[in-house]
């Protein structure tokens, strides 16, 4: 509609929108601190604790190598590069239970020691190797602060892990963190075990037959994907082991972090607490190129637009109802 043609309303229409509009932009900008500093991230993870991992195993190729992918991959899946593994204290692995090494406690306290290693975990060794293998051509990938923490977790058995390939980052002491359960469990006061926090890698429906933890639901010879997966795919295909998480403000109902890579990469990760979609910024950094990429109902983090000025602003992007972005950020 022409200029001259607008009536009395709707140019009050215009104004309202107009302005509507430009604070919404003003609001949605947010500006990174790199002086800011907080944590430094170990990476993200999962966990295939009990014997989740044997859901895995098992599933019929493609499809094992499809999960794998999606968990491990930081081309274009998940890329993680923490996996929660556990020493199993049980003398069997009936009912879900992780076999011990240590089946019989010796006669005597200065008695042999018999230890029984089936060189399986109930899958678990075979998925943690397979995350020494995935590569990735993603910036800063674990190997490169000498973390390795592929395949490592809060648990684990060391030793026999490590002669096979796979190192192991992180020992914790227990289990289930002060509570008492029918399975593996033990009471302590819990502090430690709050440092790390993770979701079901993969679970079966018969074993925890609920919507509300797991990644991927592997069951029957067949797997599906959650969002969740794409939701903490933003993060840690974005945010790599060794960045250090950076002060960030701004954002128009938004909840940001922002960090800085290892190799200079800065990422802000976006989730929109708001109804509609909203422009997004980025300020602080100049810029010589930026990659954005999404996750709402519609999209499993796809690549979606960001713009970068001469003057190396960073802009152009759409956080979408209810859904998250991640920006990469080249500094000039
Ligand atoms: C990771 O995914 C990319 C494509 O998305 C693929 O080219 C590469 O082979 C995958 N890596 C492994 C080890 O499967």
């Amino acid at each position: 509609m022409a200029p001259s043609h607008l009536t009395g309303a709707s140019i009050l229409a215009a104004i309202a929108l107009a302005s509507a509009l430009s604070q919404r932009q003003a609001g949605s900008t947010s500006t990174v601190d790199l002086s800011e500093r907080y944590q430094t991230i170990d990476g993200f993870g999962f966990s295939e604790a009990f014997q989740r991992a044997n859901g895995i195993v098992e599933l019929p190729e493609p499809k094992r190598s499809e999960v794998v992918d999606l968990l491990f991959n930081a081309t274009k899946e998940a890329g993680f590069t923490i996996m929660r593994d556990c020493i199993g204290s049980s003398p069997n692995s009936n009912l879900d239970w992780m076999d011990t090494i240590l089946p019989e406690g010796p006669d005597s306290p200065d008695g042999e020691l018999e230890y029984v290693w089936d060189g399986d975990d109930s899958g678990r060794l075979w998925v943690a190797q397979q995350g020494r293998q995935v590569d990735s051509s993603a910036p800063g990938f674990t190997k490169s602060n000498g973390q390795d923490s592929n395949g490592g977790g809060v648990c684990g058995s060391p030793g026999l892990y490590t002669e096979e390939g796979v190192e192991i980052a992180h020992l914790g002491l227990l289990n289930e963190p002060d509570i008492t359960t029918n399975h593996a469990s033990m009471r302590t006061d819990g502090a430690q075990a709050t440092d790390f926090i993770w979701w079901e890698g993969t679970q079966d429906s018969a074993t925890n037959n609920n919507k509300n933890e797991k990644l991927i639901l592997v069951d029957g010879g067949d797997y599906e994907v959650d969002k969740r997966v794409w939701a903490h795919a933003q993060y840690s295909r974005a945010i790599r082991p060794g960045a250090a998480r950076v002060g960030v403000s701004g954002g128009r109902n938004m909840k940001l972090a922002a960090s800085e890579n290892e190799d200079g990469m800065i990422a802000v990760n976006v989730i929109s607490a708001g109804q509609g979609a909203a422009a997004f910024a980025v300020d602080g950094i100049t810029a010589e190129s930026a990659t954005a990429w999404v996750t709402d109902t519609e999209h499993d983090m796809d690549e979606t637009r960001a713009t970068v000025g001469e003057d190396g602003s960073v802009g152009g992007i759409t956080v979408p109802a209810n859904g998250m972005v991640s920006v990469v950020i080249q500094p000039r």
